[in-house]
């Protein structure tokens, strides 16, 4: 089982008694829920209230529901905000979108109130606001990350996204990653946000099998970020690989086959090994494209 940031814990014996028997932790936290009325808010957090690296400003509701919606954040997900505010992101991904949602923030004030805002719209079972620095936090089991810090933030925690599980998606309000150029950009009245998909490791020189019958090919491939290039090789003939790139742990890239055809494979990528089809050629009438069983193997 994966390992649990000791924030975790915050759900108390009740929340880990049901977590470690494999319950959903719903029913238990409804009946916490229902025994917390909370007062009026007193707390009032002002825009642009100093946060340790970065201010407080809230993402617009707008671009907060187009960020997850492009990310398809879904019940599978577990969505950790970078520097959570007043928590409407942790919470709308939990509301809008039925994910779990996790919310770090530095100030212990924001992060509690961000955790009664939770507790206030019903889903504080789902949403978990932690008071921690986003530099020392374990979010490594994230499914989805967004943030709203700043550029050199971004830069900062970069390697950190890099190295999280192929197809972790990353969401940021304003703020881009250097030159990891976004999958999608996504525009509002007044904002703009980008999303990335964290790609699995490539580069190389593979082993593939399976291409067509001029037998095993050497597939050498470099990667920047998502975007592969490369080149296939059978003996002396050498041709480059076409449209490749990494979205995830997906891989897709086409060839020229031995007859002269466009094919192109897609497969699933894990660790030193992939496996997948070709598909193609396409356009010929009446012919059905074959389906070929492909796969790769990464030379060390
Ligand atoms: C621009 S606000 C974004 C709030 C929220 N994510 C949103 O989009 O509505 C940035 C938040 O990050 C918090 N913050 C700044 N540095 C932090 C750090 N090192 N660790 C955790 N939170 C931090 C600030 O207190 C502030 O609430």
């Amino acid at each position: 089982m994966a390992r649990m940031p000791r924030w975790f814990n915050v759900l108390g014996p009740c929340g880990m008694r049901a977590a470690a028997r494999g319950l959903a932790l719903a029913g238990c936290m409804s009946l916490l829920q229902g025994c917390q009325s909370l007062p009026a808010e007193t707390y009032t957090p002002k825009l642009g209230q100093i946060g340790k690296d970065v201010m407080w400003l809230p993402t617009r509701d707008e671009l907060v529901h187009k960020l997850l919606a492009a990310a398809q954040v879904n019940p599978q997900d577990l969505v950790v905000d970078l520097g959570a505010g007043d928590g409407k992101i942790a919470i709308a991904a939990a509301l809008q979108f039925g994910a779990s949602a996790w919310g770090i923030e530095y100030n212990k004030d924001m992060a509690a109130l961000a955790q009664r805002n939770a507790q206030r719209a019903g889903i504080a079972d789902r949403v978990r606001i932690v008071q921690g620095d986003i530099f020392k936090e374990d979010f490594s089991q994230a499914t989805v990350v967004t943030l709203y810090l700043l550029e050199e933030l971004n830069a900062q925690l970069r390697p950190t996204l890099l190295a999280m599980r192929p197809g972790t998606r990353v969401l940021s309000n304003t703020f881009s990653m250097g030159d990891w150029e976004p999958d999608q950009v996504i525009q509002v009245k007044g904002g703009i946000g980008y999303f990335w998909t964290v790609p699995a490791s490539v580069k190389g020189v593979w082993t593939v099998m399976g291409l067509d019958h001029r037998g095993p090919a050497q597939l050498t491939l470099h990667q920047h970020y998502q975007r592969l290039g490369g080149t296939l090789t059978w003996g002396s003939k050498i041709q480059p690989v076409l449209g490749a790139r990494i979205e995830g742990t997906h891989l897709h890239f086409s060839f020229i086959n031995a007859d002269g055809l466009l094919q192109a494979v897609q497969a699933q990528v894990h660790g030193a090994v992939f496996s997948g089809e070709v598909v193609g050629p396409y356009g010929m009438v009446d012919v059905q494209p074959e389906i070929r069983k492909v796969s790769g193997q990464l030379n060390r």
